[in-house]
């Protein structure tokens, strides 16, 4: 049996070998991912990413739950951690609970990940002390959208540093196991990730973090438009462009389906189950 990565195994490397991370939404790309991560995300920009949303803000949380139970369901290496959405944690560490219970059930993850720094504190400790590990996430936080006028990189005047350290310092006081940190300062990142005693997980954060993780379609070159930090590491948009061109073609000009891909009728001898 193999034994899946856990909340304990990631907080261990602090300090040590770096942790590698993608966010993955479906089954099919969990199994192709899942040997190569520490662990998989199924974060809340599945609803921008998947379903076209403007920002993440609309996103259900039944729609989290059924991505993150087919992303459990398509892996069975790396620690699934699913996002709690906007709206399913805020209101207090009772709701918040109740909601990261039915995460947990329903899809079969390890740990869930939410937003906020010291105003969460007491919210990832109540969690933590009730048998659910959380991830958090600070510096840009997408589900404050609203409250930023946009999607803003943190930290990149000295004056706001101390209140994202104290972030890090909360959430890592409160429990968390890891804590993303996304679209921050390079020398603000390198700062938390020495002072805080819990991993840290880069998002447009640089490489001074413990570990990183990056938007899969960014990376896969399957997003329209990509921020700065991301590199594509594949252009599966254009080559999906030229399959589906290329199909196109073919069944106009009558190529496809070729013989190969035409059912006889069958002889009485070998009728068997089709394949
Ligand atoms: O939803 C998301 O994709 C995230 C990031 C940390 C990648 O929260
Ligand atoms: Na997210």
């Amino acid at each position: 049996v193999i034994r899946r990565v856990t909340a304990p195994d990631i907080r261990a490397k602090k300090g040590g070998d770096k942790i590698v991370s993608l966010t993955c939404y479906h089954a099919h790309t969990a199994r192709l991912v899942d040997p190569h991560m520490d662990f998989l995300l199924v974060g809340d920009s599945l609803g921008m990413v998947m379903h076209g949303l403007e920002t993440t803000v609309p996103v259900p949380l039944d729609m989290m739950i059924m991505h993150g139970a087919a992303v459990v369901r398509g892996s069975r290496h790396a620690l699934v951690v699913v996002d709690m959405p906007f709206g399913s944690y805020e209101e207090s560490p009772a709701v918040a609970f109740r909601n990261a219970a039915r995460i947990m059930k329903e899809t079969g993850c390890g740990a869930v990940k939410l937003e906020g720094g010291a105003r969460m504190a007491e919210t990832v400790a109540f969690l933590t002390q009730r048998g659910i590990p959380v991830m958090a996430h600070i510096g840009l936080t997408p589900q404050s959208v609203n409250m930023m006028g946009g999607f803003k990189t943190q930290g990149r005047r000295q004056e706001e540093w101390a209140a994202i350290e104290a972030d890090a310092a909360a959430v890592a006081e409160a429990g968390a196991f890891s804590v993303v940190l996304e679209g921050m300062a390079e020398l603000l990142a390198a700062k938390i990730t020495r002072a805080v005693p819990i991993p840290t997980i880069g998002i447009g954060a640089s490489a001074e973090c413990d570990g990183q993780i990056l938007v899969l379609e960014d990376m896969l070159g399957l997003s329209p438009t990509v921020p700065k930090f991301v590199k594509k590491f594949a252009e599966l948009g254009a080559a999906i462009e030229d399959a589906v061109k290329d199909y196109a073609t073919e069944v106009r000009a009558r190529q496809f389906p070729a013989k190969d891909h035409v059912y006889a009728m069958a002889k009485p001898a070998d009728e068997k189950p089709r394949v």
